[in-house]
């Protein structure tokens, strides 16, 4: 078993649109974590504007950074290592985060330990279950990303699945602009499904071969308008509140169906969600039922750290500096690196 040590790490992360930074020590306490979300900057133009992002990213980092260590109550002198997302991610938001955990490091003379955001994602987990440890199978599902990972150790991934086209916090945002909600529409579906008939339309579920463990979404977005064009050219009322809970359902069966036969395929006894869409209410309570009857135990993070956050990104750095796993000063942004890579 990993031998734990005491360790405090800052982590950052400024992947996509929040600007965060937290104090975590020993990879499961947490002492901060400050995230500063743009989503009310990128509202207005119903997704992430990159240029805008990056920007707000280098407005705020220093304050967010100042703001994590005092609310962690350290100076800098406590801090044993820095760990930052260095991808997937967008490339200037990635830099800017990225940028500063390097003049950081390099002027506090800490060591520098590089991140897979999805490797944050899925240790969300560990902060939440103080108990859980690999192996277990995780559903990663976010705005950018949907992938089944077996987690075989802290710094050891196999991805068992993923989506050939868009990710399923996607599909829940275009669909949310379909009907005339905002963004971001994942927790807005979430919200109008709870008054909705989950079985009013049959949007299609989308499996590949038995041990295939992808996703395909668009099929299911491209069917949610067909349905909304199709009553507005024959001049007929739909309920918004049944096309959300009927699409939510679609999206659901098949993120649970996958993760349930992804954990009996590796003979897992545990499986855990991560990511913004990880906050879905009924994907939660699907699984509890699903997963329950499977005799599988179930992790997931509070809401707060399904979305992204650095106390994520610091745990995840801690596993990998206790390993000894560490990044130079030349490391660089990857915005589609591979789960399981190293830069
Ligand atoms: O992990 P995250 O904060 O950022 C990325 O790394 O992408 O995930 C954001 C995504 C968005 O697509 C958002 O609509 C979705 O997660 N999301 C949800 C819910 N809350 C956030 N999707 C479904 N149900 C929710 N309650
Ligand atoms: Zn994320």
């Amino acid at each position: 078993m990993l031998k734990l040590v005491d360790k405090i790490i800052l982590g950052i992360e400024t992947s996509c649109d929040e600007t965060s930074a937290s104090v975590v020590k020993n990879g499961r306490e947490v002492l901060s974590n400050v995230i500063s979300s743009q989503v009310d900057l990128h509202q207005k133009y119903g997704g992430v504007v990159p240029e805008i992002a990056s920007r707000k990213h280098v407005e705020l980092i220093i304050p967010v950074v100042n703001q994590a260590i005092e609310e962690a109550g350290i100076t800098p002198d406590a801090i044993d290592a820095v760990g930052v997302t260095y991808g997937p991610g967008l490339v200037g938001a990635l830099l800017v985060g990225l940028s500063a955990a390097k003049a950081i490091a390099f002027a506090w003379g800490k060591p520098l330990v590089g991140v897979h955001h999805i490797e944050g994602h899925i240790a969300a987990n560990y902060i939440q279950h103080k108990e859980l440890q690999p192996p277990f199978v995780c559903l990663v599902a976010s705005g950018g990303h949907s992938h089944i990972v077996h987690v075989e150790d802290y710094d050891r991934f196999k991805i068992l699945g993923k989506t050939r086209d868009d990710a399923a916090g996607e599909a829940f945002d275009k669909v949310a602009r379909a009907v005339g909600l905002g963004y971001p529409g994942g927790p807005l579906i979430d919200k109008m499904a709870k008054n909705g008939n989950p079985k009013a339309v049959d949007f299609p579920r989308v499996y590949f071969e038995k041990g295939c463990f992808d996703f395909s979404f668009s099929g299911i977005k491209t069917a949610v308008l067909n349905y909304l064009n199709s009553a507005e050219q024959k001049g007929e009322k739909y309920s918004v509140e049944d096309v959300c809970a009927s699409f939510q359902a679609a999206v659901v069966d098949v993120l649970v169906t996958n993760l349930i036969s992804a954990a009996k395929h590796t003979n897992s006894k545990k499986v855990a969600l991560a990511g913004g869409v990880a906050a879905n209410s009924m994907l939660r309570k699907e699984l509890e039922e699903q997963a329950g009857r499977a005799g599988l135990e179930i992790y997931y993070p509070s809401p707060i750290l399904c979305t992204d956050n650095a106390a994520m990104i610091a745990c995840a750095a801690y596993y990998e500096f206790v390993r000894g796993n560490v990044s130079d000063l030349n490391l660089n942004a990857i915005p589609g690196l591979k789960l399981g890579e190293r830069g």
